[in-house]
């Protein structure tokens, strides 16, 4: 695995420009230190797409999409974190140079990264095996040329074989480093009874199904074999990074291409993707022959309003197909359906047809989707008044999940002429289904937020219909916070009744957790004035200061993705800090040099005496060492929204771009100050207030646990407890005035 250089990604911060990356998509208005422009992720017609050219970060404040000029071009180009570096490195002429991974970088990667990188090898080790080996060629790579794939679409998909004998990959990948822990939990190792492993995909072709940005998220193996007691496909089981019902096939080769068609073509197998694809219909994906998913339609949704589905016409899998798609329709999906003439599939149509002539197909026979279901229900059942009726209710029922009301009336008409049906009636009984799916998503609802504030998800970042979190992450933290706050050592033992209320602890802490983020990211190299243990003035940076602090009471933040972003400015600080300011110093000196010289010129052209001229040279010297600052000044402000907006860390970029984007409001205390202060005026004073805002919740939330478990204890006549439980209380409270004291001892100088 290799990364880009560091050394590149800071050239690509220093050069790429926000609101240049953007003008090449956007037409931007300069708009006071901003400038704006229509958003470009979704549709308006007054522009609320803000770019700041000073923050390097762009954001709508209608969708809520921007970022770093990274976030920006991933977004909109479809890319990938590596993809959009190169992309902007490309730009802007900066040569990228990439590095092996080191070892301790290697033993960091989560365990998901490291089964990303074993799939990885093993999917250059298949490619491998195919173009390097005999087998692989005799079988694999003929195999694929006799089905008519060429060598672009075999690199394109990234096909490969799998040796039928011995365990080549096992060997290989453990010689490379990698953990059979890994190999075995993407599912490239099956283990026998015996407990010794083997090469799951064996004596099979290879297909690689990537996720979204391009990762490798599992495999499907298809064997060459007719015997009928072998199975035809293989595919990796279901594992911690690789779900099958959110991937769709193809759609990492084909999302630039249905983003510019704006239309995503649907099929059902690996070869239909492959054979259409090479044929030059690029914006098309498959289900891999199930049927669809709400996470897979989601998928399709980021990138088009509007789907194709090629169906073979065999009439059992129409009728079976047509289930799922009411899915689709209650997305808010425009869907068109496609019957390929007897005998054909997509692959084999496409094999069999010129690019125009699969064009104009698609073109001559796209139905749409209401349209095909009604003829295809109705069919059947020309002489059952039963069968119709019921084809009737089906048809309505879909037709009442779609969103959209004036497409929705649309389809009512239609319907009304087709089944000769008074629209009223159509009306009525669509209007009962709204109100059921309503009431349904209600119930729904309820659930989920029960269930949500039983786990605290509603802190992580997880996709929509993610597998639940393993808890052990989640609660961690929060019983070494605890441990901290009570200031006692005693583990508390983990009592089941406790745990919800443990985890909606989670939930209290959030906001005030949120705030100290906000002030490390925004400030976090800012310097402080406080004082030494000698009492002797000296300066703490803002997020020394927190993490001091947090030590001293031993918190930590509940939410894993502040640990993560806090132990990422640690790492910054130790490896760009230093250079960093070099260049900024370097700059800066620059320009100020620039200055002086223009502005000497510009005074011995004007001024018409030796005194005033010296006076007048005093003056910008002053000026332009002010400005000198200044400019320092911002460069500390910036130092970690730059580089965390450039995070590999697709949270911790979201998270930044939000921070630094979202407006603040000071309390109205300052109002009343004749000049206008900034937060950033009065960080000594806010700063010690966010921090013991937090303690103090941490403090309530433990009071609030102790007081429910006094209660039960006294309940139970349980006298000992309740005793021990009203010290530890009174030791609580203890704490918290101590924590308010503190304050007003304050170990950050109030400004004078
Ligand atoms: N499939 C699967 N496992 C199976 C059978 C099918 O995962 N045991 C998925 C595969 O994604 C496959 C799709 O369902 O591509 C369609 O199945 P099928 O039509 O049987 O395979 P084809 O893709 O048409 O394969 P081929 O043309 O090589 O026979
Ligand atoms: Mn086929």
């Amino acid at each position: 695995m290799n990364r880009i250089d560091r050394e590149t990604i800071q050239k690509i911060l220093d050069t790429a420009d926000i609101v240049d990356v953007v003008s090449d998509f956007v037409t931007l208005k300069r708009r006071g230190a901003n400038y704006i422009g229509l958003c470009p992720f979704h549709n308006e017609r007054t522009p609320s797409f803000s770019v700041s050219k000073s923050k390097g970060i762009c954001k709508c404040f209608s969708c809520g999409k921007g970022g770093s000029p990274v976030n920006f071009i991933m977004e909109h180009e479809k890319m990938s974190f590596n993809e959009a570096l190169r992309y902007l490195a490309k730009k802007y002429n900066i040569e990228i140079k990439e590095r092996e991974m080191t070892d301790s970088e290697r033993a960091a990667e989560s365990d998901r990264e490291n089964m990303f990188n074993v799939n990885e090898f093993a999917m250059r080790h298949f490619e491998k095996n195919m173009l390097e080996t005999d087998e692989g060629r005799d079988i694999g790579y003929s195999y694929f040329r006799e089905r008519g794939i060429n060598d672009t679409a075999i690199k394109r998909f990234r096909l490969g074989y799998s040796l039928e004998r011995g365990n080549q990959l096992l060997q290989q990948a453990k010689a490379a480093g990698f953990s059979e822990k890994y190999l075995v939990e993407t599912g490239l190792e099956a283990r026998r009874e015996d407990g010794s492993l083997y090469d799951r995909f064996r004596g099979r072709v290879i297909y690689p199904v990537h996720t979204i940005s391009g990762k490798v998220v599992a495999f499907g193996g298809r064997t060459l074999r007719s015997d009928k007691k072998v199975a035809k496909y293989v595919n990796s089981p279901e594992s911690s990074i690789y779900s099958k019902s959110r991937e769709l096939y193809g759609l990492y080769q084909a999302k630039k291409a249905i983003s510019e068609k704006d239309k995503c073509i649907l099929v059902e197998g690996y070869m239909d993707v492959i054979s259409m694809s090479q044929s030059g219909i690029e914006n098309v994906v498959a289900s891999s022959g199930t049927s669809l998913t709400q996470g897979q339609i989601r998928l399709i949704h980021r990138f088009t309003d509007n789907v194709t589905l090629i169906y073979d016409s065999d009439p059992a899998g129409i009728k079976a197909s047509l289930r799922g798609i009411d899915l689709l329709l209650a997305e808010g999906l425009n869907m068109k359906v496609v019957l390929l003439p007897e005998g054909d599939d997509p692959d084999s149509f496409a094999q069999s047809h010129s690019t125009t002539e699969v064009e104009e197909y698609i073109a001559a026979h796209e139905t749409d989707f209401i349209r095909f279901k009604t003829e295809i229900l109705l069919k059947d059942v020309a002489n059952d008044p039963i069968g119709r009726s019921r084809a009737i209710t089906d048809i309505v029922k879909s037709i009442s999940v779609i969103p959209d009301d004036i497409v929705r009336s649309l389809y009512v008409k239609e319907c009304s002429r087709t089944l000769d049906i008074d629209e009223k009636v159509l009306l009525q009984q669509i209007k009962k289904f709204i109100t059921e799916q309503a009431e349904q998503r209600a119930q729904q609802q309820a659930r989920d937020k029960a269930r949500e504030s039983i786990n605290g998800t509603d802190l992580q970042t997880a996709a929509p219909n993610a597998a639940p979190q393993p808890t052990a992450e989640a609660v961690a933290p929060e019983a070494a916070a605890q441990t901290a706050a009570t200031g006692t050592n005693a583990t508390p033992t983990v009592n089941p009744a406790f745990m919800v209320a443990d985890r909606t602890r989670a939930g209290v802490l959030a906001p005030y957790e949120r705030d100290i983020v906000r002030y490390i990211v925004r400030y976090g190299m800012v310097e402080l004035p406080t004082i030494d243990d000698n009492d002797q003035p000296t300066t703490i940076r803002v997020i020394d200061y927190v993490l001091q602090e947090f030590e001293f009471d031993n918190i930590t933040f509940t939410n894993p993705l502040y640990s993560r972003l806090v132990d990422e400015c640690r790492a910054l600080i130790d490896s760009d800090w230093a250079s960093d300011r070099e260049t900024a110093e370097k700059n800066s000196l620059e320009q100020r040099a620039k200055h002086w010289e223009e502005g000497t010129a510009e005074i011995r052209n004007t001024a018409e005496t030796l005194e005033l001229i010296q006076q007048k040279e005093r003056m910008l010297l002053e000026a332009i060492d002010t400005e000198h600052f200044a400019r320092l000044d911002r460069h500390t402000e910036l130092f970690f929204i730059r580089w965390l907006t450039y995070s590999p860390d697709d949270d911790i970029r979201t998270l930044v771009t939000d921070l630094a984007t979202s407006k603040h409001k000071l309390s109205k205390v300052h109002s009343k100050y004749s000049h206008i202060e900034t937060e950033r005026d009065r960080l000594q004073e806010l700063l010690p207030r966010a921090i013991y805002a937090l303690k103090n919740a941490i403090l309530q939330c433990d009071m609030r646990l102790k007081h429910d478990s006094l209660n039960a204890a006294a309940k139970q006549g349980d006298m000992e407890t309740v005793k021990k439980l009203m010290l530890e209380m009174a030791d609580l409270d203890k704490l918290r005035r101590d924590y308010a004291q503190k304050l007003g001892d304050r170990v950050v100088l109030p400004k004078s």
